[in-house]
């Protein structure tokens, strides 16, 4: 596998360049180049809606030299480049492809010309058109209703909320990509203003630019690459749409199902990951995921966050990239950039933010009212 990302947060390129920097990266560090890909699973979710730039697979396919291989976009909301990268290593499995590039792109600040107002509401596409929309519900309301019923069923508090944006502030820090270098307390993050009861501003994602990519190749190809990893399992679900359909909201049982499937299809299971990447666009939902991909039980994921369990040195680590709260949430992006992060920890590569002996680890990525979800568990080269 090669793996690379751009930094999470202001960019001016295009999307179609944004990428590119993150591909080449990929190449190089596969030792590859594009003569060597089959095919481009490429991910990107808005932007028709934020630049007016559809049908990029062939554009970007274009930037990266692979111009005449077989390409296509993928869009699955926040979870945009994980199902991307589910169909890769699927297609490299099945035999249809050898090696394919897959990753994602998105550009979502005031760079690209709208403001919060506006990309909340583009954001909110993805949630349901016909039940929610016309409510006003956008994505800080989405999370926030299946964490009120999380700290409802389970007492969990916005105290141990706040804990989870320490930690992964803390994390950022770590990691020169992320977009935000900077510590925080529990005292900032419950002072700063409210965004949706039960999250303030430092319980949210921001949003964010940026690109990642991995190459996926075969099980007999991949000892010709530098530094390979392997993928173990990747498990995809969905929930009922709309949420107040969920039989159970935060329980996201997509989750359960994404990681049940990926954990036996790998022969493992949750106690022997070293560390989660999970998609924590708020802080609830690093709590929900954490008990979803059955790092804690139900209702332990927020007194787990506060006594520091999934620290960096604590026995769960969570995030040590600095997930999306820190590190940044460009939402086509985010899910291959999870597996960069991934594959960097297996092979010891990522510095002062390393996770000690990372054997086997799990991503977590999810899209719209939680109602796609993603699980890939990954491992060490055996
Ligand atoms: N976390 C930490 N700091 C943040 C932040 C975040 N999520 N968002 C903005 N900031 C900081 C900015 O860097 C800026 O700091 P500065 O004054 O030192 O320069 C300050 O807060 C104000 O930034 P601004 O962009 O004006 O904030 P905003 O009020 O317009 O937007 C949110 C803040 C939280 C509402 C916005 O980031 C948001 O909606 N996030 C959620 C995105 C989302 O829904 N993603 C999909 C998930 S499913």
């Amino acid at each position: 596998m090669g793996a690379d990302m751009t930094t999470f947060g202001v960019h001016e390129s295009t999307l179609s360049e944004l990428f590119a920097e993150a591909a080449l990266g990929a190449y190089d560090d596969a030792g590859v180049g594009p003569d060597e890909i089959d095919a481009l699973y490429f991910g990107n979710a808005m932007g028709g809606q934020t630049e007016n730039d559809t049908h990029l697979a062939p554009a970007v396919a274009s930037q990266v030299g692979l111009a005449g291989v077989p390409c296509q976009r993928y869009e699955d909301a926040c979870a945009t480049s994980a199902n991307a990268f589910k169909n890769a290593v699927e297609a490299v499995e099945a035999g249809i492809h050898d090696t394919v590039l897959v990753g994602g792109v998105e550009r979502c600040t005031p760079e690209t010309g709208l403001g919060t107002g506006e990309m909340t509401r583009i954001f909110a596409s993805a949630s349901d058109r016909h039940y929610e929309q016309p409510t006003g519900l956008t994505f800080p309301g989405v999370f926030a209703l299946l964490t009120k019923r999380h700290m409802h069923e389970h007492g969990t508090t916005e105290e141990q909320l706040a804990h989870v944006a320490v930690k992964n502030h803390a994390n950022g820090t770590r990691n020169p990509n992320a977009h935000f270098g900077k510590e925080t307390t529990v005292e900032e993050v419950l002072d700063s203003p409210i965004v949706a009861d039960p999250f303030h501003l430092m319980d949210c994602c921001p949003f964010s630019d940026g690109a990642s990519a991995v190459i996926v190749t075969s099980d007999d190809r991949a000892d010709s690459f530098d530094d390979p990893v392997d993928v173990s399992g990747v498990g995809h679900a969905t929930d009922v749409v709309p949420l107040s359909a969920k039989p159970v909201p935060h329980a996201t049982q997509a989750a359960r199902d994404a990681a049940a499937q990926a954990y036996e299809q790998a022969g493992t299971s949750a106690d022997e990951m070293a560390f989660a990447e999970v998609h924590d666009c708020f802080t609830g939902a690093e709590v929900m995921a954490s008990e979803a991909i059955g790092f804690f039980e139900d209702g332990e994921g927020g007194p787990a966050a506060a006594e520091g369990r999934s620290s960096m040195d604590g026995d769960r680590p969570i995030n040590p990239s600095g997930g999306l709260k820190a590190k940044g949430h460009p939402i086509g992006a985010t899910g291959t950039a999870q597996i960069v992060e991934l594959a960097e920890q297996l092979r010891g590569d990522t510095g002062e933010r390393q996770i000690d002996g990372a054997e086997k680890a799990v991503a977590h990525n999810l899209g719209g009212d939680a109602a796609t979800t993603v699980v890939s568990v990954m491992e060490v080269r055996g």
